[in-house]
This record gives structure tokens, sequence and C-alpha cells, in this order.
């Protein structure tokens, strides 16, 4: 089982004030690590309460990343006091400074609207402007992907996951870029993070069981990505189709490379994620295992 870590001691640094919730960077006693802390949503209403289970996004979606070679925030599953949530790693080197997409598209368009002023349209928060705004940026420190890899190669990797893991969450704030202290180094592309709204994790358990009945491909196919530039007189496009458009945008060894990593998952890759997270329902693990391999089928096919 992955363990479920007790932050209510870690002192804390500082409270996030990008975002919509609550969240707090908090620093591990041990090493002085610092870690945003993330409360899962609570609903209270006549019939009662419950929680929406963004840890569970969180903790799968950021493992799914890794096994997919996608660089991201470390998580772990905690508890702060009576609030649970996860933790998930300051991606920002000592010294260096974490940019928004919001900032760096504003850097590179005159007119640009950030995602939080609330235009459905998204208007400039396109994958054309996003290539641009990343040129000459590296890959995230670290990151295990193929040597020649640039910025936006790797933020195509974020779609490409997105669409797997049904992440229509992927607004100019959730994605980054880290800049360097005047010592040389070269600007990068921050890891993903946030991943907090996928796999369903805002759908209550009774909702995943009657979507579970008919298969949860017509779930899937709702997927849009909302998030990115499109006109709004018309269907938006899904988040397959975002990742397709995206991986026709880099060298095909750039294509091959991320398309292998999406028919590389398994279920046992899945279930080996679910399994180990302690108190998953029968019906939040099965709906998140077909969420994955519906998408992956659906990625291979249409990208
Ligand atoms: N692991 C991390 N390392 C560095 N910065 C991070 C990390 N995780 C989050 N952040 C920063 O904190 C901000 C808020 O965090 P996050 O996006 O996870 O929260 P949120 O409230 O779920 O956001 P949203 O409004 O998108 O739902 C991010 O936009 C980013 O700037
Ligand atoms: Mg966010």
């Amino acid at each position: 089982m992955f363990e479920t870590w007790d932050v209510s001691r870690w002192s804390l640094i500082r409270q996030e004030t990008i975002g919509a919730d609550e969240k707090y960077w908090l620093a591990d006693p041990n090493d002085r690590q610092a870690w945003l802390f993330k409360a899962n949503n609570t609903h209270r209403n006549a019939a009662g309460e419950w929680s929406q289970r963004e840890d569970f996004a969180e903790k799968v979606g950021g493992e799914l990343a890794s096994a997919m070679g996608i660089p991201c925030a470390r998580i772990e599953l905690a508890r702060r006091d009576d609030e649970s949530g996860c933790v998930s790693l300051n991606l920002c080197p000592e010294g260096w400074e974490l940019q928004t997409g919001a900032v760096v598209l504003d850097g590179l368009l005159e007119d640009y609207e950030p995602g939080y002023m609330g235009n459905k349209a998204r208007p400039g928060h396109s994958l054309e402007n996003i290539c641009q705004a990343l040129d000459g940026y590296g890959p995230p420190p670290g990151a295990a992907v193929p040597a020649g890899f640039e910025a936006f190669d790797v933020f195509v990797g974020y779609v490409v996951f997105d669409a797997v893991v049904a992440n229509r969450d992927r607004h100019d704030e959730n994605w980054a870029v880290m800049r360097p202290p005047p010592d040389g180094s070269r600007a990068t592309l921050a890891g993903s993070f946030d991943h907090a709204r996928a796999l369903g994790s805002t759908l209550r358990e009774a909702k995943m069981s009657a979507l579970l009945q008919g298969g949860v491909s017509n779930w899937c196919e709702k997927g849009t990505a909302w998030r990115f530039e499109h006109d709004p007189e018309l269907t938006c496009p899904t988040l397959v189709q975002v990742a397709s458009s995206a991986l026709r945008m880099v060298a095909p060894a750039v294509r091959e490379y991320w398309l292998e990593s999406v028919a590389d998952i398994t279920e046992a890759t899945v279930v080996g994620l679910t399994s180990r997270i302690p108190d998953m329902s029968v019906v939040v693990s099965t709906f998140i295992e077909q969420v994955v391999m519906t998408n992956r089928r659906r990625v291979l096919d249409g990208c």
C-alpha cells in the first residue's frame, strides 16, 4: 500500500495564492524540502457530507505519469489534522523561480487574457502559441526523456497524458516554466503538476457505478479540451483530438516516443497502482482502470 503521511506537525512556509482552492507549502522536518499540501474538496448539504478524491487522482495520475516517462511532481497521500489530501513535492530547485503559463504567454502576446479572467473561448491559449512561447526552453531538470527533447516536445507528452487520464484542467496556471538564478543554467519547462481533476475525481461513486453499467466510452468521449483556445460556437475538440494535433507538431521520433509510452500501459500497470491506494473502493478502481484503458485505445486509434 502507498503510505499516508501525517503532515500535521510540519511547519508552514506560506500559503499558495495561485489556484482555486486553499493550499499550504509545508516544510518536511527531516530535510526541509517544501511540499504543497492540497486537501480534498468536501461538500456538505442536507443529505450529509462527501469528499472528492483529488488525492486518488493526484497519486494515481502522478505514478502513471512517471510510468509513462512524463516528468512530474512527486505525490504522497497525506493527512493534516482532520483533512485528507496529498502533498506535492516542490518542482523548483533552490534559487529558481517558477512562472506559470499565464505569465509566459503574457510575455509573448500583446493582448493575452489569462485564463482566470474567465473568457470561455480561452483566446491565446493554443498549442501554436505555447510552442512559440517555449522556444529556447529546455526539458525539466533531470527529466528521463531522450536526449534532444526540448520543452515543447515534453509539453506534448503532458497533452497526451491528459488524454489518457481524462484531465480537462490543463489551463495556463497548470503548466509552468522555471527560471534559473543568474548562473548560466538554461530556463526549462516545469514538470507536470495538478492532476487533481483527472480520472473522474469530481464524480460521486454512485455516478461512477451508473457509468460503469454501460461502459465508460461515452463519458470518455465527452472529455473536451475546453481549457485550450476554441470557438465556443463550435463543438469543443476532445482531449484526444488536441493530443493528435500536438503530436503532429513535433518530429516523428518524438511522436513515436509518446505513442509508445501510451501503448506500453497495460491493465496490470493501472491495477498495480489502484490496488496500492488505501480505502479505494472496487467501483472507483474499476472506473479508473476502464477510463485509462479506454482512453489508451482512443489515443492509439485517434493520434
Ligand atoms: N509540485 C509543485 N511544485 C512547484 N509549484 C507547484 C507544485 N504544485 C503546484 N504548484 C504551484 O501552485 C499552484 C497551485 O497548485 P495546484 O495547481 O496544484 O492547485 P489548484 O488549487 O488545484 O489549482 P486549480 O485552480 O488549477 O484547481 C500552481 O499553479 C503552481 O504555480
Ligand atoms: Mg492548478
